[in-house]
């Protein structure tokens, strides 16, 4: 298959790109388009062959449902069924936003979107480009991120077109997505929100307007609330490990890394803090990637897997990771970083 990217302009998209996008949806094709979190891979959300391409490009099991992005409230009312009061609050707040909302389905969602689940979880994106294409297409669009299941989600362009070039027709590309990181997945179907995954809003700012919300944090043996969460996620190819703790001690750790990996013809990268970077340059890693600085989470947020997609594409074998503190958007970082390394997290 041909596949086409076009350079779109990320806050007054051209017509006849959106017009060409639409059309693809409509006549049950998928489009990859930016949304302010990650780029999303679209389908037409009440066509089940189409959303059944979505699974097929991705390699995602059939067991993982889709997020449907609409671009009015009217949309979102066509494909849930109760609104809890939460619900509304959110809506009123967080959209358009980073913020998903698990909530009953109505029955014109097709079982393939929410894994045969109650559920469907429903977002307004507020990316212009996204917003634009879905309302052009007049269709609710289902919409994972657009990587290879297991990869690093694509916050550009250019990551896309590494994953799905030659897979689907067209790539709408408006450069980087601004946030960095998927949508928080919030569970609002009545009693105390939860959250299933964290992200784009923090907990805090829920908080802010829900008063308790729930932090969903399953143990190994428990089957977790959003099916996503218990596949290997967001993993670079090379060996990955996240240290945190005393900067000046994660530093030293860093550097035993570097010359342990060195020693064995290892390329060994390093993803870490503006502060921290002064004291890894001269330790020589093979790619030295600035996330942010300590103090700014949005900063890290947005340029974390654009760190992850370097460190592919140069070839890292070992790639050490500086965490970041919990709280805030940190804690979705966390969450991303733990996953990329299988876990293999070393507090120092
Ligand atoms: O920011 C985002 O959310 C991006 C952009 C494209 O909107 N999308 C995204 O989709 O991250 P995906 O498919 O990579 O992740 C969707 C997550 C998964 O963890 C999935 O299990 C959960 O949302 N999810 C989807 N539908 C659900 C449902 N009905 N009930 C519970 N969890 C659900
Ligand atoms: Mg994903």
């Amino acid at each position: 298959m041909l596949t086409k990217r076009s350079y779109i302009d990320g806050i007054h998209p051209e017509a006849e790109l959106l017009k060409e996008g639409a059309e693809w949806l409509r006549s049950g094709e998928l489009v990859a388009f930016p949304t302010e979190t990650v780029y999303g891979l679209g389908a037409n959300a009440l066509d089940a062959q189409a959303c059944e391409k979505i699974f097929r490009v991705k390699g995602r099991p059939q067991d993982n449902p889709l997020i449907v992005h609409v671009s009015s409230r009217a949309m979102a009312n066509s494909l849930v069924g109760s609104w809890s009061p939460e619900a509304e609050l959110c809506v009123e707040h967080f959209w358009p936003g980073p913020l998903t909302l698990v909530l009953p389905k109505t029955s014109i969602v097709p079982d393939i979107v929410t894994a045969g689940l109650a559920n469907v979880a429903v977002r307004m994106p507020s990316h212009p480009v996204a917003l634009a294409l879905i309302e052009e297409t007049g269709l609710p669009i289902a919409a994972p991120s657009a990587n290879l299941s297991g990869k690093p989600s694509p916050t550009s362009g250019r990551h896309v077109w590494r994953d799905l070039k030659g897979k689907i027709h067209l790539i709408l590309d408006a450069g980087a997505c601004q946030v960095g990181l998927e949508s928080t997945v919030l569970e609002v179907t009545g009693g105390v929100p939860t959250i299933l995954r964290p992200g784009g809003i923090s907990k805090e700012a829920l908080e802010e307007i829900l008063g308790e919300v729930r932090m969903n944090t399953p143990t190994e043996s428990q089957v977790p609330k959003a099916p996503g969460m218990k596949y290997r996620h967001y993993a670079p190819q090379g060996e990955m490990i996240v240290m945190i703790g005393h900067q000046e001690r994660v530093i030293q750790r860093m550097g035993q890394e570097i010359y342990k990996g060195h020693a064995r013809l290892k390329r060994v990268g390093v993803l870490c803090t503006l502060e921290s970077a002064p004291f890894l340059h001269n330790r020589l890693p093979d790619l030295l990637f600035v996330l942010g600085s300590r103090a700014r989470a949005d900063e890290v947020a947005s340029n974390l897997y654009e760190g992850l997609h370097l460190c592919d594409e140069r070839g890292m074998d070992i790639i050490l990771a500086e965490g970041i503190e919990e709280g805030g958007l940190g804690t979705a970082i966390m969450n991303r970083l733990q996953k990329a390394a299988g876990h293999r997290i070393e507090y120092i």
